[in-house]
């Protein structure tokens, strides 16, 4: 049984050992053990309180006030400490997680334009600079639209199902885009300067040089006084600006029913032979010609009045040109190793 200055000895050296112990708490854990020993039911403080019970009613009180001076200033180191704690972690940890936020990004891999696209882009770009609008018409066509009106006569073989691919005796995929320029003059009056982009489709077997589905770019001018002249001038505006201004070409006579007269155009690229001489080879890229006056008189445009050009490209020759690729097999396998050089 402790007296009175006992009890009060007691709960100084209590107070003063405990500070001590709050004081020396690394961090949250071991202060919350601190705590625990003093404050918890089985606690220092609650063990010595217990001995109050045995002094005197005088006595209690004062024994109750100095357990309560402990109580709280303990309480109070506690929660200075735990403040401390707190700001010395979160510092911890802002400097465990400490990020640059000025170093370089790790950009992710994004994929890129087909090279068909980029050229059928440019292209397009050319064009309309020029002034030409793009219209589009539909994969699926009829006789009329893909043949008849375009002039082609009753047993052309381009009509043959060995190279045209019918859906039935009149629906056929398009074998090109000229029957855009149908459509297009069907359906409004000169003046006319259009392009028109999109698939075709022939009856081939897939080699180097031939697929069942390629691209096209159609285009075609139509007003009252346009001449063979504005078709060279077009043209080689466009040609310089997709290949280069340094680039010859040539206007080769050739046929087709929907143009009158008709030409082919060649391009000339000075390139190094193995035996290091310059040989500049020939390479067709285009045909067009002055529309044909029936092609005009078939879609309900006086050939008396108006004349045009129409010309009309392969994307996928354009762009096997400009790059130097040998296979157009290569633009419809999707091997990224070949997609990737066009980044
Ligand atoms: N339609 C022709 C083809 O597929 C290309 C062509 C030639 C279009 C001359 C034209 C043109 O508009 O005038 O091969």
């Amino acid at each position: 049984m402790a007296t009175l200055s006992e009890l009060t000895q007691q709960f100084q050296r209590l107070a003063a050992e405990e500070a001590g112990a709050i004081r020396g708490a690394a961090d949250s854990a071991q202060l919350e053990e601190v705590r625990r020993g003093v404050f918890g039911k089985k606690g220092r403080l609650s063990t010595l309180m217990r001995g109050m019970g045995d002094l005197s009613a005088e006595e209690r009180p004062l024994a109750g006030k100095a357990a309560n001076d402990v109580k709280e200033a303990l309480a109070a180191a506690i929660e200075e400490r735990a403040a401390q704690i707190r700001k010395e972690e979160l510092h911890a940890a802002l400097e465990a997680e400490r990020l640059d936020i000025t170093l370089p990004g790790i950009p992710p891999r994004v994929g890129s334009l087909h090279p068909l696209t980029q050229t059928l882009r440019e292209i397009e770009g050319i064009f309309t600079a020029m002034g030409f609008t793009i219209e589009l018409g539909p994969d699926i066509e009829d006789d009329f639209h893909n043949f008849g009106a375009l002039n082609f006569p009753e047993d052309h073989p381009s009509r043959d199902m060995q190279d045209t691919i019918y859906l039935d005796s009149d629906l056929l995929l398009r074998t090109h885009t000229s029957p855009v320029q149908i459509r297009a003059m069907q359906a409004r009056k000169p003046p006319l300067a259009i392009i028109a982009p999109g698939k075709v489709y022939r009856c081939d077997t897939p080699d180097a040089t031939h697929s069942p589905t390629f691209h096209q770019v159609e285009g075609f001018m139509v007003d009252t006084d346009i001449r063979f002249s504005d078709l060279r001038g077009v043209l080689e505006a466009f040609i310089h600006r997709i290949f280069g201004p340094d680039v010859t070409y040539r206007m080769r006579p050739h046929f087709f029913p929907f143009t009158e007269p008709s030409t082919e155009v060649d391009v000339f690229f000075a390139r190094k032979s193995p035996t290091g001489a310059l040989v500049r080879e020939p390479l067709e890229i285009l045909g067009a010609g002055m529309i044909h006056p029936k092609v005009l008189g078939n879609c309900g445009i006086d050939p008396e009045r108006y004349t045009g050009f129409a010309f009309g490209m392969g994307v996928e020759r354009i762009t096997m040109i400009r790059h130097g690729i040998n296979n157009l097999g290569l633009f419809f396998d999707n091997d990224v190793r070949f997609l990737r050089q066009f980044d």
